[in-house]
């Protein structure tokens, strides 16, 4: 943490949540809340949720959840130091110099420099290919295909066979060679000094979600290997976080992405009006890029190349996806080999056929694999039986995979018992195996059984930070322990200490966290629903229900460990003790 916590508190004390958010959304009051659609996940009816009052929003779709800080941290990309920089700066608050750590201080000067040069990289290679010397480059692009309007949106751009007038041009500029070198534009050697890794190439700048170049692609204008260089990683380019298109793709409302292998694909979409598509940047789909989809939708069309390296990585990418949570279908590109040469051939209406028709990821899998065995053999096709039947036993949720069997009996006209049957079997057979299960089902099995234990800690969390007040009253019964879980307790640990002294700043907690999935959990903590309580009679006894049920896991929590653990053993009497005083007290209140 490089900013002291005074000024994190004044920085967003000082920018009010729903000013600072409405400038990127349209929020609407309702009662004591603003409401609007989320911009994290797609969805029709809003369930995101601001409350002025703890400085908090939360989504009650996908979960996201925050301060203003985790807001623009998400929202925009940001890093903490950039967020802190930026409210500052918004509000006229003044940042001590000293705050900032040296080594911090200096690693942000880094980034910007690098993304300097970039931008300036990426301003030069624009100019060249609208030049005289890009002549090769635009005669390609020409025939490819893409208008001037989609050149100049993505920036494109050219560099020149001997390629070392971009080193010559950012000297210019005033660039060390450090600076150009660390941008990867460049390699370093003491006899030849600075010589430029991109020539006689179409440059594909990459940008990241708030259009600032990160790095490069280029493709090498006819033969020669690679077909696409791209820069290698550094402190602005993470190959594993960003996404092709997304800059645009995210603001195009549409309610899937598309997402596909190559950059000319990506480009090829989006002038066919397909805004939504992204892509990979020259590696294998990653799951830091499913996260970040997950952020703007829930459901992904996948329109890899057709050929077999292609079918691979789409089904590798159903899993990372299936993995985050997401869903997913896989576009027939038949009989072209990329969504590029068919929108080129068949156009964007037949596209967008094939969007409709988008194929079940699981059915695409099962296809897939039926290819391996000889279907007119019986034995062929009992092997065959078996590996679906695999397939199936990896789904956690019963629902899902009963329809999953039933449109596999359907399809393939075997019968559903026997299928079902093959399933268990393998289920058995597969102990080890659901043991490997892909860890966000097994976290969300998890989820469900510690939800009852959890729901109660939340519930009393947000009742707390919504009346301080309360604080008084239920101070002899509760304590930090009580709150189980090791993301919980130390900030139960805190808020506790800051109503004693009567300052408690829920929203301040949260921007304390540097993990934005946990920013999103702890906001949890403090947005949860508090429905159906009314009357004073209902408040009264359901803070005494919540109590109870705090308490009582908390009790059973140490108990359990009590075995080996004196401390644990302590904490279980204690907590009997305060369970039995509980249990007669009737809390009342005004
Ligand atoms: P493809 O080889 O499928 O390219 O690579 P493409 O999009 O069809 O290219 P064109 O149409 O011939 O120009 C797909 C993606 O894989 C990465 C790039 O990101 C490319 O967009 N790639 C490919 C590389 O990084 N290096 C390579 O040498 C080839
Ligand atoms: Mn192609």
């Amino acid at each position: 943490m490089y900013f002291s916590e005074e000024i994190i508190a004044e920085v967003q004390q000082k920018n009010d949540i729903v000013d600072v958010i409405s400038q990127y959304v349209h929020l609407q009051k309702k009662g004591s809340n603003y409401t609007c659609c989320c911009p994290f996940h797609n969805e029709k009816t809003p369930s995101f949720s601001v409350n002025q009052a703890r400085q908090i929003y939360k989504c009650f779709g996908c979960g996201e959840g925050g301060s203003v800080i985790t807001f623009l941290q998400k929202y925009e990309n940001m890093t903490f130091p950039e967020a802190i920089k930026f409210l500052a700066e918004r509000a006229g608050v003044a940042l001590p110099e000293e705050t900032n750590s040296k080594a911090n201080r200096a690693r942000e000067n880094r980034r910007a420099r690098l993304l300097e040069v970039n931008k300036e990289a990426a301003k030069y290679y624009y100019y060249i290919l609208r030049s005289s010397r890009g002549d090769v480059g635009m005669d390609y692009l020409e025939r490819r295909g893409l208008t001037e309007e989609t050149r100049n949106q993505f920036g494109l751009g050219y560099a020149t066979v001997s390629g070392n007038d971009i080193v010559a041009y950012l000297k210019s500029k005033g660039f060390k060679d450090e600076e150009i070198r660390d941008s990867g534009l460049a390699s370093f050697s003491e006899q030849k000094g600075l010589s430029s890794k991109f020539w006689n190439r179409v440059m594909f700048p990459i940008q990241d979600s708030n259009h600032r170049v990160i790095g490069f692609g280029g493709r090498v204008m006819g033969e020669g290997e690679p077909k696409y260089l791209n820069s290698p990683e550094t402190e602005i380019f993470d190959k594993s976080r960003n996404l092709y298109g997304l800059n645009f793709a995210r603001t195009s409302r549409k309610k899937n992405f598309i997402l596909c292998e190559g950059y000319m694909d990506v480009i090829a979409l989006h002038q066919a009006g397909f805004n939504q598509a992204v892509a990979s940047l020259g590696t294998a789909f990653t799951s830091g890029q499913a996260n970040l989809l997950r952020r703007y939708t829930t459901d992904v069309l996948l329109a890899y190349d057709s050929d077999g390296a292609g079918t691979k990585a789409a089904i590798r990418a159903i899993q990372i996806l299936r993995e985050t949570g997401l869903y997913s279908k896989v576009i027939n590109m038949k009989p072209y080999k990329d969504p590029d040469e068919f929108i080129k051939n068949l156009g964007a209406e037949e596209f967008q056929k094939r969007i409709d028709e988008a194929e079940n990821s699981f059915l695409f899998r099962v296809r897939i694999a039926e290819q391996n065995y000889d279907m007119q053999d019986a034995d062929g096709r009992t092997r065959f039986y078996k590996e679906v039947a695999g397939m199936l036993s990896e789904f956690a949720d019963e629902i899902e995979r009963e329809n999953y069997l039933t449109a596999v009996a359907n399809q393939y006209g075997v019968s559903r018992d026997g299928l079902r049957e093959q399933v268990v079997k393998s289920a058995m057979r597969g102990e080890v195996k659901a043991l490997q299960r892909p860890q966000s089902a097994m976290g969300a099995d998890k989820a469900r059984a510690d939800d009852s234990k959890l729901k109660p800690q939340q519930l009393l969390l947000t009742w707390l930070a919504e009346e301080p007040e309360l604080y008084s009253r239920i101070k002899p019964y509760i304590t930090a322990e009580d709150f189980t879980d090791e993301l919980y307790k130390p900030v139960a640990k805190r808020f506790l200490a800051d109503l004693e002294v009567g300052n408690a700043n829920p929203a301040l907690l949260i921007s304390l966290i540097e993990d934005p999935e946990e920013q999103s959990k702890i906001s949890a903590l403090f947005t949860t629903r508090l429905d159906g309580i009314e009357t004073k009679e209902e408040r009264q006894k359901a803070l005494h229900d919540i109590l109870m049920k705090v308490k009582t896991n908390s009790y059973e929590y140490y108990k359990a460990q009590s075995g080996t653990d004196i401390d644990a053993m302590r904490k279980m009497i204690e907590g009997k003790k305060a369970l039995q005083e509980l249990a007669k007290t009737h809390i009342f209140l005004e």
